[in-house]
C-alpha cells in the first residue's frame, strides 16, 4: 500500500482546478504566528509565489515558534519579520498603520492540548485575548477600506468529539471539551461577532490534525519519529484506539490560499482529506516506515510503543466532511494518508539539524514531566 501510494506526488496548488470568482485580493497581509508549524509552511508557500504582495510575520516567537523554520526566506524582499505578542494592542495598531494592512492570516495560538490541560489560562490569553486584540485593531483600521478580510485559522476539535459514526460539518453545533477547545471557540465566536455586529469581512477554516515538515515535537507524528530515530520509548495514550483525522501541512496551505482569495465573506469552511486513522495504527505505520528506512528489522521499532495513562478528557474521534471546501471552491488535497506520512519521514530524517534544534533541553524537561511519572 505505501509503495503504490508514495508515487502519488505533491503537485503545485496552481494546477488547483477552479472556477470560482476572486473575492479578495491580498496586497499586504499580516501573517500572526509564521514562525510556527502551519504558519511557516503557509509563508514558504506563499512569500515565493506572491513576489508583489507584502508579508509581515508578527510571532512572539514563544516555545513553538522557530526562525530556523523560514531561514529559505532570508533576503526576500517582500517578507518583514516582527517579534511581539498579539495581545500587545499598541505594537498591533502601529503595524497597521505602518503598513496599512488589507489582510490578516491568524495562526498565532497556543495549540497543544496537553499543554492546555496544565496551564489554561495561557489559552485563554492568547487564543481569546490576542483574538480580540487583532480583531479591535482590524475594525478601527478598516472602517473606510474596501477590499479587507480577516481570515481566522481554528480547529475541528471546537466540535467536541465524535462516536465510531457520524462526521463534523459547517453545521455541527459547537461542544469543545478541552481547555485548548475551549479557547479556540471562544475566538471562533469572537470573529464571527465582529463580522455580525460591526461589519468585519471575514472567513474562518476548522482544520483537521495536520502533521508534515516543521511540526514542534510534542505533537504525535513528529514526537514518535524522533523518538523512535532515537529508539526510546513512543508513548500512547490509552489503548490507542482514539481517531484522528489527518492532514498534510501543505494541503492545509494550498486551502488557504484558495479560501483567502476565493471564499465568500462570512463563511466558514472545513478543511480536511479525509483521512482517518486510529492512533495505534498511524504510529505503527510510521515505525514501520522507520524500520524501512533506516534497514531495522521489520516490526522492530513497533517494540518501543508503550501504553501510558490516558489524556483526560480525550476526545474519542474527530472527522471532516470537506464537502462545502471541495464542492464550492474545487479545492483538494494532494496527499493521502500513507504518500503523506512517507513524505514527513523522509522530511524528519533528512533534516537531522532541525529535529536537533528544536529537541533541545526545555523540550526534553517538557517530555519527562509530561510522560515519565505514566511509566513509558
Ligand atoms: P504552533 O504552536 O506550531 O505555532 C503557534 C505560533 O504562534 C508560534 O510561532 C508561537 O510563537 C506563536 N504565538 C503564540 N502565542 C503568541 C502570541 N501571543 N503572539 C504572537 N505569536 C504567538 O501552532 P500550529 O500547529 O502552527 O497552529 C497554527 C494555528 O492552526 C493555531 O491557531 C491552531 O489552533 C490551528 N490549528 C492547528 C492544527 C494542527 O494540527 N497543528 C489543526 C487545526 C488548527
Ligand atoms: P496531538 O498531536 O496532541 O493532537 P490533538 O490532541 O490535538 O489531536 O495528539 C494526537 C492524538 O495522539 C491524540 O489522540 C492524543 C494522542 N497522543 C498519544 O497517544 N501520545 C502522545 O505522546 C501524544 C502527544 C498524543
Amino acid at each position: 500500500m505505501l509503495t503504490s501510494a508514495s508515487r502519488i506526488a505533491f503537485r503545485q496548488t496552481s494546477r488547483i482546478m477552479n472556477s470560482s470568482a476572486l473575492q479578495h485580493e491580498p496586497k499586504r497581509i499580516l501573517v500572526t504566528g509564521g514562525a510556527g508549524f502551519i504558519g511557516s509552511n503557509f509563508l514558504l508557500h506563499m512569500v515565493p509565489k506572491y513576489p508583489g504582495v507584502q508579508f509581515v510575520n508578527l510571532d512572539l516567537l514563544t516555545y513553538a515558534g522557530n526562525l530556523l523554520n523560514l531561514q529559505r526566506l532570508e533576503g526576500s524582499g517582500n517578507y518583514h519579520f516582527v517579534e511581539g505578542d498579539i495581545a500587545d494592542g499598541d505594537l498591533v495598531r502601529s503595524l497597521f498603520e505602518e503598513h496599512d494592512f488589507t489582510t490578516v492570516v491568524h495562526f498565532a495560538a497556543e495549540s497543544h492540548v496537553d499543554r492546555s490541560i496544565s496551564d489554561p489560562l495561557a489559552f485563554v490569553r492568547t487564543n481569546m485575548v490576542g483574538t480580540a486584540t487583532l480583531l479591535e485593531t482590524a475594525r478601527h483600521a478598516w472602517k473606510n477600506s474596501q477590499d479587507v478580510r480577516f481570515h481566522h485559522i481554528s480547529t475541528d476539535e471546537v466540535f467536541g468529539s465524535l462516536g465510531s459514526e457520524g462526521v463534523f460539518t459547517e453545521e455541527t453545533p459547537y461542544d469543545p471539551k478541552s481547555p485548548y477547545a475551549a479557547s479556540k471557540a471562544g475566538s471562533d465566536h469572537l470573529v464571527r461577532a465582529y463580522g455580525h455586529t460591526y461589519g468585519l469581512p471575514y472567513t474562518l477554516s476548522n482544520t483537521s490534525n495536520n502533521y508534515g515538515p516543521f511540526q514542534h515535537p510534542e505533537k504525535l507524528i513528529p514526537l514518535v519519529i524522533l523518538r523512535c530515530l532515537k529508539e526510546e520509548s513512543i508513548p500512547m495514550y490509552g489503548d490507542g484506539m482514539n481517531v484522528r483525522d489527518w492532514l498534510h501541512v501543505h494541503d492545509h496551505c494550498s486551502a488557504l490560499e484558495c479560501i483567502l482569495k476565493y471564499g465568500r465573506d462570512s463563511q466558514t469552511y472545513l478543511v480536511s482529506a479525509e483521512q482517518e486513522s486510529t492512533n495505534l495504527n498511524l504510529v505503527q505505520t510510521l515505525t514501520d516506515l522507520i524500520d524501512d528506512i533506516t534497514g531495522r528489522p521489520q516490526g522492530r521499532s513497533r517494540e518501543l510503543i508503550t501504553f501510558v495513562e490516558d489524556r483526560p478528557g480525550h476526545d474519542f474521534r474527530y472527522a471532516i466532511d470537506a464537502q462545502h471546501l471541495r464542492n464550492e471552491l474545487g479545492w483538494k488535497p494532494q496527499y493521502d494518508l500513507p504518500a503523506g506520512l512517507l513524505h514527513t519521514v523522509r522530511w524528519y530524517i533528512e533534516h537531522p539539524e532541525w529535529l536537533e534544534a528544536i529537541a533541545d533541553e526545555s523540550y526534553q524537561q517538557y517530555f519527562e514531566k509530561q510522560y515519565l511519572s505514566s511509566g513509558p
